[in-house]
């Protein structure tokens, strides 16, 4: 029977999560609906045990969280203007179905829910870096969903005495991003047509910036929080980020660089529910995790470049 159980693990941080467990020799099942997930995302991830199914369906819940010690709540619909599209659907799939995992997490003994939270959860508030202490004021659907997930773990942490830590990720990118929608994180869009000679688009005038954070980060903090101890960690929100904030020109110039696109990005009117600035206080994750930094943002644009140039999407 597995240990660990990963939601959305056929998507890019999902997958991520479930192939750096099944490295370390863990026994992980994975769950995904496959909306946004893709079953190539599966391949290397041979060792864990699937389940095809659909988290606003608790049955599937249940059969996912059967025997499971630890989940890491990776399934969302991630994107902002996807919700701002249709936000009933990102209710649905972020919040209805992450009430459902906590539920059955409850009803299976499960000890510990890690969650895929949100910077988009502060808002456009001109206060940087971004503190846990801040209060929320989220504006798109996407960013009230991820939001009440949190509040829901914090509810089943208290309530229940489930032990529950939500992690705010901060513009997660690197390998198995998907590229192909328009739905897809900027870094991953960029990349494919930079590498195609395709122009990329700069919604506004690209002087917003990130605190872009390469999945390695990712996987390593949701590593550490599954690790914690309780008393440390149960119940807690915390950023999980770099520290450091580039703009979308900045970022453009380094992709001509490492990808050799000599054009020029096309400058279109902003997207609706955008935030301008984005960048985090890392000092709390570092407090309760011991979390730093593991790969930095040009190591890890690297990289990510390297990968979609292997044709791997
Ligand atoms: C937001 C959330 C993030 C969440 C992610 C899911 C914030 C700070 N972050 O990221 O936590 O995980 O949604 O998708 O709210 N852009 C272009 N051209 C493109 C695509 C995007 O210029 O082709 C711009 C966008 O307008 C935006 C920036 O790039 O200004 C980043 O966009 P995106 O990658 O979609 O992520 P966020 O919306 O910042």
């Amino acid at each position: 029977m597995a240990k660990y159980l990963v939601t959305g693990a056929a998507g890019f941080i999902g997958r991520s999560i479930a192939a750096e467990l099944l490295k370390r020799g863990e026994s992980v099942r994975g769950v995904d609906n496959f909306i946004t997930g893709k079953r190539t995302n599966l391949a290397g991830l041979e060792g864990m045990e699937f389940i095809e199914g659909d988290l606003t369906n608790p049955q599937d819940c249940a059969r996912a969280c059967k025997e499971i010690e630890i989940v890491f709540h990776e399934a969302a619909l991630a994107s902002v203007p996807r919700s701002v599209k249709d936000p009933a659907g990102t209710n649905l799939h972020c919040v209805t179905a992450t009430l459902n995992v906590l539920v059955a997490a409850r009803e299976a003994g499960v000890r510990r829910v890690v969650y895929a939270g949100s910077s988009s959860a502060y808002g456009d508030t001109p206060t940087l870096p971004k503190k846990e202490s801040m209060l929320p004021k989220p504006i798109s659907p996407y960013a009230v969903a991820k939001l009440a997930g949190e509040q829901y773990m914090q509810a089943f942490s208290r309530v229940y005495g489930l032990e529950t830590v939500t992690l705010r990720y901060f513009n997660v990118f690197g390998p198995f991003q998907d590229p192909t929608s328009h739905y897809s994180g900027v870094l991953a869009i960029f990349c494919r047509k930079m590498l195609a000679g395709e122009q990329p688009t700069i919604y506004g005038d690209g002087e917003q910036s990130r605190d872009f954070t390469f999945i390695e980060n990712v996987v390593h903090g949701n590593l550490l929080a599954a690790e914690a101890p309780a008393q440390k960690v149960a119940g807690q929100m915390m950023n999980l980020a770099t520290g450091s904030r580039i703009t979308l020109n900045e970022t453009f110039r380094i992709l001509c660089d490492l990808t050799g696109y000599k054009g020029e990005p096309l400058y279109d009117e902003p997207r609706s529910g955008d935030i301008r600035d984005s960048l985090a206080d890392i000092q709390l994750a570092g407090e309760l995790l011991g979390y730093k930094p593991v790969v930095d943002f040009r190591e890890g644009l690297r990289r990510t470049v390297e990968w979609y140039r292997q044709g791997s999407i």
